[in-house]
């Protein structure tokens, strides 16, 4: 008599960036994501960090992201060994400008050699921007295009990605984009879609990690 057959089990392991600009929240993003945890301190984030994330998809699936959490800064030629702990948002605002004018003016690419190494074999991307600061949302322009300059789905297409909207906790009144205008965006820049998020407050980051995995399992 033969056994009945085990249903057959799929398992997968989608490496998924997470990119930005300075102090956006990736790294809390993450921690929340992971940990459920949150801290209002601010230690920039050097080179990389991982996490993995295990899933159980649904009875028969089961998917394992493993989060690079990359830094925005990307030392080339200074060894600058930054470690901030501070909690206050303003004063994290003001070294983060002090950061970058320091490093725009010894001629520091933003986008260095490394995001090319750190972006092989990605399958999917969070792109996250401070709904606080209108600074961080012109960049995502120049993330997003950095990063589909740099990996590739092996058709050749660009990895899915996510734009995160996060801190939303703080947002004002008179928000920097409508939801319209940001769906247009999303459309005009590639993005599979977008969520206001908040680490803080845990909102919108299990379903924002959901639409993306749904985007790359359509890949896999
Ligand atoms: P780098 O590693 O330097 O690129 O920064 P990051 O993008 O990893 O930012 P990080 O997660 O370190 O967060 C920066 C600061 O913003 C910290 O003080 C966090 O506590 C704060 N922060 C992150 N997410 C949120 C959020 O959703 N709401 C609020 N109010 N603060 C947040
Ligand atoms: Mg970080």
């Amino acid at each position: 008599p033969s056994s009945p057959r085990a249903p057959e089990r799929k398992e997968y392991l989608f490496k998924v960036l997470v990119i930005g600009e300075l102090g956006v929240g990736k790294t809390s993003i993450i921690k929340r994501y992971v940990h459920q945890l949150f801290s209002q301190h601010y230690r920039a984030t050097i080179g990389v960090d991982f996490a993995l994330k295990v899933i159980n998809w649904d009875s028969s699936t089961l998917v394992r992201l493993q989060l690079w959490d990359i830094a925005a800064l990307q030392l080339k030629r200074a060894q600058l060994l930054l470690y901030i702990n501070v909690n206050n948002t303003q004063m994290v605002h003001s070294i983060q400008s002090a950061i970058t004018f320091a490093l725009s003016t010894t001629g520091q690419e933003r986008f260095g050699n490394m995001t090319r190494v750190y972006y092989k074999e990605a399958v999917g991307a969070f792109v996250v921007f401070d709904v606080t600061r209108g600074s961080t949302f012109e960049a995502i322009t120049k993330w997003k295009s950095d990063l589909d300059s740099k990996v590739f789905l092996p058709s050749g297409g660009p990895i899915p990605a996510v734009l995160l909207a996060n801190k939303c906790d703080q947002k004002k009144e008179n928000s920097l984009q409508s939801p319209h205008q940001m769906d247009n965006f999303c459309k005009e820049n590639g993005f599979a879609a977008w969520f206001e998020t908040s680490a803080k407050d845990n909102m919108n980051i299990d379903e924002a990690a959901r639409c993306l995995v749904e985007n790359i399992l359509a890949n896999a």
